[in-house]
């Protein structure tokens, strides 16, 4: 065996102070917690150097064990030591080299974190419904498939009637279509509950057509309010007041007598030219005239109570409704309608 026949050469006593110098000396320069650790198991491990040394004990004669016993442990303990030592730089010197592998630069710009933003269409729904809200106008909704009889007959459009002609409907099935307005919904919420009435209905609505100015499937607000003794200038006072709070508080409103068959008398509603008040006769907007046409509008046509239910002796009212593409256009001096339904986030970022 080797190791008898090296310590047959040397005393034990050398050869355990030759074994502890030579861990020291290597615990000295590991380089890592890993070498360290191979260190030790080599020196006092089961199979370790020192443990080989111990067991030739044996093999001296028995009064001078206990020194070498003694001696043995002194390294031991100095070896031990040693190591503590060593792992306590090592680990430093880890944590030191982790932190510099995963330094955070702060100094460098963020990533952009991009936010989603309203639609012009939601914003403008929303900002007309704040504004008569605070009128008291309720939002309520109906749905956007309805019946023949609840888009046209119900708001005093019957089937002979030209009118029809005047909304280029989509016709789902028999006596099934997608609205094509927003007035149905006066019919249904009269309907619905009792008088006094004051509500806005923004949905969407559909119509056949589609170029610059025109959208298959665009949207609508309507308003009504049925009450005793509603005239024809409340429902001035409630469309200047909306301009006015829309547009802002230097324009004006004009009403140009105009035909819409749920209506009697009916109105079709301008606002004057925000941008150049008429001044401008090259103007962008309203192309010199001065006016915008925002909305149409009028009184309760009696027969519309009749089939409600209401009694048309006792009370009175007002409709109208407005297109919100229209508005936003005019809100955010939008050129082309289309823009608002292909999703294009280079135009969409802008609100
Ligand atoms: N429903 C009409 C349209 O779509 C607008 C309107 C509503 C007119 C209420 C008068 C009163 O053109």
């Amino acid at each position: 065996m080797e190791p008898l026949l090296f310590y047959r050469h040397m005393s034990i006593h050398a050869a355990i102070e030759e074994k502890g110098r030579s861990a020291l000396n290597q615990i000295e320069v590991s380089s890592d917690l890993e070498a360290l650790d191979a260190v030790r198991v080599s020196v006092l491990g089961k199979k370790g150097s020192l443990s080989e040394a111990l067991k030739q004990l044996g093999q001296v004669p028995p009064e001078e064990r206990p020194k070498l016993g003694a001696l043995a442990n002194e390294w031991k303990a100095k070896i031990e030591t040693a190591i503590e030592a060593r792992k306590e730089i090592l680990a430093a010197a880890q944590i030191e080299a982790d932190l510099i592998r995963t330094r955070v630069d702060v100094t460098l710009p963020s990533r952009k974190i991009h936010l989603g933003s309203l639609h012009p269409i939601t914003r403008t729904i929303r900002k007309v419904s704040d504004t008569l809200g605070r009128l008291g106008f309720d939002v309520t909704t109906g749905p956007e498939v309805e019946t023949d009889f609840m888009n046209f007959e119900a708001v005093n459009i019957p089937k002979d009637h030209p009118a029809r002609d005047m909304q280029d409907t989509f016709f789902l099935g028999p006596g099934v279509v997608l609205r094509s307005q927003t007035s149905p919904v006066q019919m249904r919420t009269m309907r619905e509950k009792k008088w006094p009435v004051r509500i806005l209905c923004p949905g969407a609505v559909y119509r056949c057509d589609s170029d610059a100015t025109h959208s298959p499937m665009f949207h609508q607000i309507e308003g009504l309010w049925v009450d005793k003794k509603v005239s024809m200038s409340d429902l001035k006072g409630v469309l200047d007041f909306f301009a006015k709070e829309l547009f802002g508080s230097h324009v004006k409103i004009r009403l140009r007598p105009s035909y819409f068959p749920f209506v009697e008398p009916g109105a079709e509603v301008d606002v004057s030219c925000a941008l150049c008040a008429g001044r401008n006769p090259h103007c962008q907007v309203c192309k010199g005239t001065g006016w915008l046409e925002i909305l149409g509008a009028g009184m309760v046509h009696p027969r519309l109570f009749e089939l409600a239910g209401y009694d048309p002796s006792e009370i009175s009212g007002f409709a109208f409704g407005m297109g919100v593409e229209r508005i936003a256009m005019l809100l955010h001096d939008i050129p082309d309608l289309r823009l608002m339904f292909q999703g294009d986030q280079r135009f969409l970022k802008q609100f």
